[in-house]
C-alpha cells in the first residue's frame, strides 16, 4: 500500500470546522489536500494557508478558500510533509524546494503535524542532503562559506539551469552525513549572509503521522 496516501489521508481527521490551516508541500501532504478538498465540498469549512506555488494551485482548484501568510497572526494547525524525521521530532524539509515558505507558515502555527511514510523516519538525521536556500547573488560565495561548515553543497539544477525557489533563490544540496547537533548547525548556516534559510526543523513538530506498506499508520 501507499505510506504516502494513508499518511496523508489520515491527517487530515485533524482539521476541524473553523480552523485555519497551513498547507505543506509535496507527494505526500498532496493527499491530505485531496481529502480536504472533498471535506470542503461536503461542507467543512476551513481557510488555507499554502506553502508553495504548486500547493495554492492545487488548493485553489479544489476550491479551498486561500489566505495569504500576511493576512493572519496565528494558523491553527499546519500539515507538511518531511524528508527525514528523527525520534525527537527533528525533521530535514525542502526536498520539494520550498522549506523557507515551509518554515515560515509552520514558525506561525500553533501545532505542526508531520505526514510522511516510514521511509523518512530515521534513526539520524543527515543521510538526505540538507536544503539551503541561499541568494543568487555570489551563491558560490555562500558555497564556499557553508563547505567550511564540513560539507561539499551542490547547486540545485532543474532543466540544466539553477532550480529557483518561489522566492527567487537558489537551494544547495549539503552532505553533512550525520547531523548531531541540529540547533547548532541551523544556528551557523544561518547566520551566513548569503543564507536565507535551511531545511532543518528543529523543535517545531508536534506530532507525525507514519503510514507503512502493511496498511498501518501509526500516529
Ligand atoms: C518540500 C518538502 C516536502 O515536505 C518534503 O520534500 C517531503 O516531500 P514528499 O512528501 O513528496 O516526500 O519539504 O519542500
Amino acid at each position: 500500500m501507499d505510506g504516502k496516501k494513508l499518511a496523508g489521508e489520515k491527517a487530515a481527521e485533524y482539521v476541524k470546522n473553523g480552523m485555519v490551516v497551513g498547507l505543506g508541500t509535496g507527494s505526500t501532504v498532496y493527499w491530505t489536500i485531496m481529502k480536504l478538498g472533498e471535506l470542503v465540498r461536503g461542507g467543512l469549512q476551513i481557510q488555507g494557508v499554502p506553502t508553495s506555488r504548486r500547493t495554492e494551485e492545487l488548493a485553489t482548484e479544489l476550491g479551498i478558500p486561500l489566505l495569504d501568510l500576511a493576512e493572519v497572526d496565528e494558523i491553527d494547525l499546519t500539515i507538511d510533509g518531511a524528508d527525514e524525521a528523527d525520534a525527537d521530532l527533528n525533521l530535514i524539509k525542502g526536498g520539494g524546494g520550498a522549506l523557507l515558505r515551509e518554515k515560515l507558515v509552520a514558525s506561525a502555527s500553533r501545532r505542526l503535524l508531520i505526514v510522511a511514510d516510514e521511509s523518512k523516519w530515521v534513526p539520524a538525521l543527515g543521510k538526505f542532503p540538507l536544503p539551503v536556500e541561499v541568494v543568487p547573488f555570489g551563491w558560490e560565495l555562500t558555497r564556499r562559506q557553508i563547505g567550511k561548515l564540513d560539507c561539499d553543497p551542490i547547486l540545485r539544477m532543474a532543466d540544466e539551469a539553477p532550480y529557483v525557489t518561489d522566492n527567487g533563490n537558489y537551494i544547495l544540496d549539503c552532505h553533512f552525513g550525520v547531523i548531531q547537533g541540529a540547533e547548532r548547525l541551523s544556528a551557523a548556516l544561518n547566520q551566513l549572509p548569503g543564507v536565507v534559510e535551511n531545511g532543518l526543523f528543529v523543535k517545531m513538530a508536534e506530532r507525525i503521522v507514519l503510514g507503512f506498506t502493511d496498511g498501518s499508520v501509526e500516529e
